[in-house]
């Protein structure tokens, strides 16, 4: 196994990444915020087989957060987290600090379209236009040949699609499926901050949407979004910020299950004060 770099400036990263090249190796990147556990390192382990070299960020973007409150208590484990990549066998994690993103403000304001305007685009003002600026910084810095993501933000990869497309990266966009818990939650760095009552309740969630896919066949688009909206409800602590149906490429609501091939239903729920989003794929 080689010895994993823990680089925080982005001239030391660049210097490194173009001694990878010149080794003939492709680069990969995770872009992470940390806190790491499977599904992170799922991403990680497939961007080692796929590349010579695998560069993972681990950066709290703060322009991403739209709630102060949730970016205070974003949990940050950066010991854990090398430990971790280092077994995944990551060459070099980028760990910089808020000035190093952003020496001065970033003022930029992306034009990301009808894919980025639903949804969490709706209910976290601000919050994609703050992704696609961390993201485009590090695919600048990185210049990966392949970047990675999880389905488990299924909007997030089609708004960085969007982007990568706008600023023409080279950059191959890899989607990688949700990694769930053995009950069928998905992982997420948010659980760890819910208490094991809402923990047990919160298995519902991913329950129900599983559950949906059987009662979508006999019911309505209307019909299975309030089935899911109305069981998750019923739960204690727990409410629905919303749950749409949606066609998987253009993230645009269905009216009617003929209406698209590929259709995903995108949940975010309050279980108490943690902000939880999953989603499921009626037709793929
Ligand atoms: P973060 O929430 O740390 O997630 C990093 C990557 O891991 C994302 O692509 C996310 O979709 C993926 N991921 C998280 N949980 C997963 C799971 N259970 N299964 C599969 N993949 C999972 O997403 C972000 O950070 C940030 O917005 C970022 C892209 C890093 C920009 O700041």
């Amino acid at each position: 196994m080689c010895i994993m770099e823990i680089i925080s400036k982005t001239s030391d990263l660049q210097a490194r990444i173009s001694a990878y090249r010149k080794e003939g190796k492709q680069i990969g990147l995770v872009p992470t915020m940390g806190a790491l556990h499977d599904g992170h390192l799922a991403l990680v382990r497939r961007c080692v087989a796929e590349n010579g070299c695998c560069v993972v960020s681990v950066f709290v973007n703060p322009t991403q957060f739209n709630d102060k409150n949730d970016l205070l208590h974003y949990p940050r484990t950066p010991e854990a987290d090398c430990a971790l990549l280092e077994k995944a066998g990551c060459h070099i994690v980028f760990m910089p600090s808020v000035e190093e993103m952003y020496p001065q403000e970033d003022t930029r304001v992306f034009n990301l379209g009808a894919v980025a305007e639903v949804m969490e685009g709706k209910y976290r003002p601000g919050h994609f236009n703050g992704v696609a600026q961390i993201v485009s910084k590090l695919f600048a810095a990185v210049t990966p040949d392949r970047a990675y993501f999880g389905e488990k933000d299924f909007q997030q990869i089609a708004v960085i699609r969007e982007m990568n497309r706008q600023l023409k990266f080279p950059t191959e966009i890899i989607a990688c499926p949700i990694v769930r818990e053995a009950d069928g939650m998905a992982l997420s760095s948010r659980n760890r901050r819910l208490t094991p009552e809402q923990r047990k309740n919160a298995v519902n969630i991913s329950q129900t949407l599983f559950k949906s896919l059987t009662f979508a066949e006999q019911h309505s688009v209307a019909e299975t979004i309030a089935f899911v909206t109305e069981s998750l409800n019923r739960i204690p602590e727990m409410r629905v910020e919303y749950y749409e149906i949606v066609d998987g490429n253009t993230l645009q609501p269905i009216a009617s299950w003929s209406d698209a091939d590929y259709i995903v239903g995108c949940i975010t729920v309050y279980c108490g004060e943690v902000r939880l989003i999953d989603n499921v794929a009626y037709r793929k």
